[in-house]
């Protein structure tokens, strides 16, 4: 039996759990009416059950590894917010099938394993552009994310309220178990591929390359049947890994989760298999870094137009000193503009001092848009456009475009521009549900996929 209490072996020079509580904080919440109500439900919270355990993210890094190393794809995908209203077990079963589609899309194009992890489970703290929002005169604390308080613009709802980190983690475990489930319980195995179809994109063109791909998949098991590989005898076939990830952002939630692994001795952040550090809180001297640099979870790092190469390697020394493989993933976001400027001299450097990392492009930070009517939009063309560069980029600068961190939802939603379904502005209040960010639905998803896997196979064809 894992014992969950315990200290620590082999930590990080002068790291604790808190000793993020030391260094500044950017976008955390400093105004909860009750500090001691804050302080009593994280102590709650560092009793209950983790969420993941250490040795599965310890698998992660490992098959990070084998992304660093060019010899598999990354996809990492999923809400920008989970809320607590979307919350519903047909959410969960949308964005889990779609994420399986493109996978199965991506293994055919890239002919290698692809990695799959949720943006799911767990990714509900925001970073905001503004601390305070104003509507018709009245100004109110912004939305943070539905774990820290309510998106309705009344002052009630938009105090901080400690009691909402418990839901989010009751949310959080019931997603999960629901995943578990999915992704070991048979839902998973291959041979249910056709019926991983999303019944509103069944009209569309992608639909009928994706039945073509599930009718070459079926007859390729139904081979492999005949020769004696059976789904009994190999699991890959009847079972997917799925993994968990959220931005490290409310520190206080995270510490609570964070616990001692009784198999290395070494501290690991339970509430997810992998967490990121977002493009606003990744200071050298920050409590974000101060925090991340002491879990042994894999690590994202948003890279944006305002990281240099020389803050970049400051990052990697402080979060990966040891240079593991796997334990660093860089999820690049300039847009579609600023990638052709803003990639190459990371990745020089980065080359150049030999660190080994994975680099995964974000290609919808850099390209939020207001559209007329004031809603946050992206265009499918600069999503496209932005990976596009990112491959090409990669490619003459020596590096292996190892993956892509997209926001989706297996839901019908309006919220990107473009695409088959050619959304346009005027569509966009149609299904408008999200609680931050646009995202690509499902058929923008599929859409991408294939295109991604046109990608992959036309370089693997080339011997890149
Ligand atoms: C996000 O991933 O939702 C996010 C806020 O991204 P970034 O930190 O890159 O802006
Ligand atoms: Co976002």
């Amino acid at each position: 039996m894992p014992d969950f209490g315990g200290a620590a072996l082999g930590d990080p020079v002068n790291w604790t759990p808190d000793s993020w509580r030391q260094r500044p904080a950017r976008h955390m919440p400093a105004d909860y009416p009750d500090p001691a109500a804050l302080a009593a439900v994280e102590t709650e919270l560092s009793s209950y059950p983790p969420l993941v355990f250490a040795g599965e993210a310890r698998t992660l890094e490992a098959e990070l590894a084998r992304v660093a190393e060019g010899r598999a794809f990354l996809l990492q995908g999923g809400d920008c917010a989970e809320s607590f209203k979307e919350f519903h077990p047909n959410t969960i079963r949308d964005t889990f099938r779609l994420l399986l589609q493109m996978s199965v899309a991506l293994t055919f194009g890239a002919a290698m394993p692809v990695v799959k992890i949720g943006r799911i489970a767990g990714q509900f703290a925001k970073p905001r552009s503004a601390p305070t929002e104003t509507i018709g005169g009245k100004t109110l604390p912004s939305y943070r994310g539905d774990n820290i308080n309510g998106m309705e613009f009344d002052a009630a709802a938009r105090t901080p309220d400690p009691q909402r980190l418990l839901k989010a983690y009751g949310q959080s475990a019931a997603t999960l178990n629901l995943i578990r489930a999915f992704a070991g319980g048979g839902y998973a195995d291959l041979h249910n591929v056709h019926r991983w179809n999303l019944e509103f994109v069944a009209d569309n063109p992608q639909a009928d390359r994706y039945r073509a791909l599930a009718d070459r998949i079926s007859e390729a098991l139904t081979f492999m049947e005949a020769c004696g590989i059976t789904a009994k005898e190999v699991r890959s076939i009847r079972e997917v890994d799925f993994y968990t990830s959220h931005e490290a952002l409310l520190l206080g939630f995270e510490q609570a989760m964070t616990r001692v692994d009784s198999t290395t001795g070494r501290w690991y952040d339970t509430s997810a298999h992998m967490i990121w550090i977002g493009d606003r809180t990744r200071q050298l001297d920050g409590a974000h870094v101060e925090f991340c640099r002491g879990v042994g979870n894999p690590i994202g790092i948003k890279c944006g137009s305002s990281l240099s190469p020389d803050e970049l390697i400051g990052l990697l020394d402080a979060l990966n000193p040891a240079n593991i493989p796997g334990r660093i993933v860089l999820i690049t976001r300039f847009g579609a503009k600023a990638v052709g400027d803003g990639l190459p001299p990371l990745i020089r450097r980065v080359i150049k001092e030999g660190r080994k990392v994975v680099w995964s492009s974000d290609p919808m930070h850099g390209n939020t848009i207001k559209a007329e009517n004031g809603l946050k939009t992206r265009r499918l063309d600069d999503v496209r456009s932005e990976i596009d560069s990112f491959f090409r980029i990669c490619r003459a600068e020596g590096a292996y475009p190892g993956g892509v961190h997209l926001e989706m939802t297996g839901q019908n939603v309006t919220e990107c521009l473009g695409g088959l379904q050619e959304i346009s502005e005027s569509d966009l209040s149609a299904r408008y549900q999200t609680h931050c960010d646009p995202r690509l639905n499902a058929t923008q998803a599929l859409e991408l996929a294939f295109v991604l896997a046109d990608e992959l196979k036309r370089s693997r064809e080339r011997g890149e």
